[in-house]
Formats: structure tokens, C-alpha cells, sequence
């Protein structure tokens, strides 16, 4: 069975969403690790609850970036998974540690990719007048939020949204496509060539109206 290793910051609500599809038969994967950068990320307590081995690997105690990405990919391949899943890790990676697990490697970014990289991404689009905002999952590469796009979800923007109502509504998108991109990926059907993502013969993105 497919091996998944996820990463995350905080919450921990995507996964979350991970853990359920695979309960629910809808993802063939097994969570065989989650690493958060921050000790007191909830979604450690998730991962506890279902079982799941979860450390903390504190960026705090550990200053220098290549020396922590270095310590990350050696957690990381103690449990050998097949993909490394990026759930709301707030860090930039070394692009030894990318290239190290090219092709391996996703993200979910809450934008419409290419616009927003970076953070703060539903209070940029709430000030830029923009009608629709959504979520963009892709592979990662060296390029801050720059790899190619597997699949985004929209959602609209309505008048006086604050960032929070946004993030919601984003996040509700989010719960649905990460399981549904990982289940590709445990198939054997989503791959990185070059720097397109592929699902079985098709070039991506596949973009869907939420
Ligand atoms: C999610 O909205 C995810 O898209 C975002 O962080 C949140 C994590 O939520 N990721 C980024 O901003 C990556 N730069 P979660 O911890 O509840 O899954």
C-alpha cells in the first residue's frame, strides 16, 4: 500500500481529511508519519488519535535551514514512504531536500495558482477586487509555490468577505481535492515529467467549478 508522510504546521484539518478518506476506503494510502515544525501544532494530536507516529522536528532548535531540511529527510526516510504530503507546512524547503524527493513531493497552496503565491493569500485576493479565489495541489519544485499544477478548486469571493469567511470556503475545497489527488497518485496515475504534472496521458491542471 502507498505510503504517505505528511508535514504540517498547524491544524492539521487537511490531514485530517487524509485520515477519513482513508477510513473511508476512498483513499488506498496508509499515513505513515506526520512531522510538524511547531510543537504545539494540533495536528499532532490527530495524528496520535489515529494512531499514527507523529514528532516534532522544532525549527526553532535548530537554526540553520540546510541542517534542519537535512534532519527532516532523515525522519522522514526512517519510515520510507512514497510521497511526502506538504498539509499546511509553513516552511520554505532547501532545494536539495526538493530535489531529493522530486516527483514525490505535493503541496496545497490556497490560491489560484499561479496568482498569490506566498502568504496571506485570501486577504491579497480580497484586496485585489478579485471575484473567485480557490486552491491549486502541485508537484513541488525549487520555485516557491511554482511546481506544476495538479488540480484547483474556486470559489467566489462575495462583497464584504473577510479573510476568514474566505479561508473557509477555501477550506472546504481543500478537504475534497487532496484526498482525490493523493488516490491518483497511490494509482500509479499522477506523475511529474519534466515540469508538467501528468494524469494518466493528460497534461494538467484539471480545474473544476466548486
Ligand atoms: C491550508 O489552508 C493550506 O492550504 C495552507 O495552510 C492551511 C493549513 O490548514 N497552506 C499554505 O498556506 C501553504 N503555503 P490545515 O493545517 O488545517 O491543513
Amino acid at each position: 500500500v502507498t505510503k504517505l508522510c505528511v508535514l504540517i504546521s498547524g491544524n492539521g484539518s487537511n490531514l485530517q481529511a487524509i485520515i477519513d478518506a482513508i477510513a473511508l476506503g476512498r483513499l488506498e494510502a496508509e499515513v505513515v508519519c506526520v512531522i510538524a515544525n511547531r510543537p504545539n501544532a494540533y495536528g499532532l494530536e490527530r495524528a496520535r488519535n489515529a494512531g499514527i507516529p507523529a514528532v516534532c522536528l522544532d525549527h526553532k532548535n535548530i537554526a540553520d535551514r540546510q541542517i534542519y531540511d537535512e534532519q527532516l529527510q532523515q525522519h522522514i526516510e526512517q519510515y520510507a514512504p512514497d510521497c511526502v504530503v506538504l498539509a499546511g507546512f509553513m516552511r520554505i524547503l532547501t532545494e536539495k531536500f526538493v530535489h531529493h524527493f522530486a516527483g514525490r513531493l505535493l503541496n496545497i497552496h490556497p490560491s489560484l495558482l499561479p496568482k498569490y503565491k506566498g502568504l496571506h493569500t485570501h486577504q491579497r485576493a480580497i484586496d485585489n477586487g478579485d471575484e473567485e479565489h480557490g486552491v491549486s495541489v502541485h508537484f513541488v519544485t525549487p520555485e516557491l509555490d511554482g511546481g506544476p499544477v495538479i488540480v484547483q478548486c474556486r470559489v467566489p469571493i462575495f462583497p464584504g468577505d473577510t479573510a476568514e469567511e474566505l479561508a473557509s470556503r477555501v477550506q472546504e475545497q481543500e478537504r475534497g481535492i487532496y484526498p482525490l489527488v493523493l488516490q491518483w497518485f497511490a494509482k500509479g496515475r499522477l506523475t511529474m515529467q519534466g515540469n508538467k504534472a501528468v494524469l494518466d496521458n493528460e497534461l494538467l491542471p484539471v480545474s473544476g467549478y466548486a
